[in-house]
This record gives structure tokens, C-alpha cells and sequence, in this order.
């Protein structure tokens, strides 16, 4: 029965909503696991309290599934983060959260939004690209990767007027 049921929440469609402070340590604990730098509680918390954030998360039966955080300045907005647990990963959740995401920005009177993505990392280049980011400057250096090897950062733009 226990196996039964967590088959069937596995396999549950994802319920989007916006980010609750109930939602910080959950989000933290999948920023720990998906970034080489983590996010205390705290820190997310703080950010969740900030009127110019706006996060919203996903979950499939009871379980944390991902999230994606931006800020907005005057018109523009940028995405400071986006993760999606490791085993729900490829099957769509990802571009779930950015095109409602970018659809509440637009409304909230966004015109273009940014954000920095690594050049090695195929999967948010991709989620990126298919959303209709385009490339608007390089950052030489910006990561290191595990080795600590530098990594470049791609800087990426979408108008959302
Ligand atoms: C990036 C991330 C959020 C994408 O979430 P996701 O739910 O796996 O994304 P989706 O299933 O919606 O797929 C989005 C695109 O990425 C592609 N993709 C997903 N996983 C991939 C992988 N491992 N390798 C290559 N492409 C991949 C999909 O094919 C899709 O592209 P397509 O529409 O051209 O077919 C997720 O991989 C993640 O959490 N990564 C770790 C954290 C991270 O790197 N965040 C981005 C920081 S800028």
C-alpha cells in the first residue's frame, strides 16, 4: 500500500504555487543539493519577506519538487535561482515553473528579465533557450566548477513585452 501510494504521488501531476515562508527550509534543502554554494534558511527566508522577490515552488503529492526565485527592479527582473529535484528532473517541471514564473513577472509590469547561467550547463541552457533567453554578455571566470576549474558565465536576456 505504501509503495502503491507513493507510486501514484511519484507520478501526480506537479501543483505550482507561489513560495510561502513555510516554504524556506524546503527550498534551501534543494538549493544545497542542486548548487556547489547553498542558501541557508535564513537567508531564503529573508529574501521570501522582500516585496521586490517573487518565488514560486512545486510539488508532487507532499513532495518539494522545485523552485524558481527572481527580483524585480523597476521594469527588469532577474532570476537568482531555479532548481528541480534530481528525481523529477527532464520531465518538464523545469519550464512549468519558469513559464508561470515569467507569466506572474509580466504581470507584475517586468519588461526583461536576466539572469547568469553556467556555459557548461546543458539542461538550464536548453530550458533557457526553448523559453527564449537570449545570450547578451559572457563573464570569463565567473565559476569554478568542482575542481575548481573556472567556468564562464552566460548572461541571458528575454523581453517579455
Ligand atoms: C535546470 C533545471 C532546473 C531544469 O529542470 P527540468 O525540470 O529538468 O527541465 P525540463 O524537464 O523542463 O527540461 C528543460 C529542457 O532541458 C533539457 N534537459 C533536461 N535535463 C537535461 C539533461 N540532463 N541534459 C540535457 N538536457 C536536459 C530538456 O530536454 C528540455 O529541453 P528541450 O525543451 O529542448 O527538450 C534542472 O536540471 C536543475 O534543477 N538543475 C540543477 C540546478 C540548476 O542548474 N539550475 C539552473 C541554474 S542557472
Amino acid at each position: 500500500m505504501k509503495r502503491f501510494l507513493a507510486r501514484l504521488f511519484g507520478r501526480a501531476a506537479p501543483t505550482l504555487y507561489e513560495a510561502k515562508p513555510r516554504d524556506a527550509a524546503a527550498i534551501a534543502t534543494l538549493h544545497g543539493q542542486s548548487f556547489r554554494r547553498g542558501w541557508g534558511e535564513a537567508e531564503i527566508d529573508g529574501l521570501l519577506t522582500e516585496r521586490a522577490v517573487l518565488c514560486h515552488c512545486a510539488q508532487t503529492g507532499h513532495r518539494f519538487a522545485g523552485f524558481i526565485l527572481s527580483r524585480m527592479a523597476a521594469d527588469e527582473a532577474e532570476i537568482l535561482s531555479v532548481a528541480v529535484a534530481a528525481n523529477r528532473r527532464g520531465g518538464g517541471l523545469g519550464r512549468a515553473l519558469l513559464d508561470l514564473h515569467l507569466r506572474r513577472l509580466a504581470g507584475f509590469g517586468a519588461q526583461a528579465v536576466f539572469l547568469e547561467v553556467d556555459e557548461q550547463n546543458v539542461a538550464a541552457r536548453r530550458l533557457y533557450a526553448r523559453a527564449g533567453f537570449q545570450e547578451v554578455g559572457r563573464r570569463e571566470g565567473y565559476y569554478r566548477d568542482a575542481a575548481g576549474k573556472a567556468a564562464t558565465a552566460l548572461v541571458l536576456r528575454r523581453d517579455l513585452s
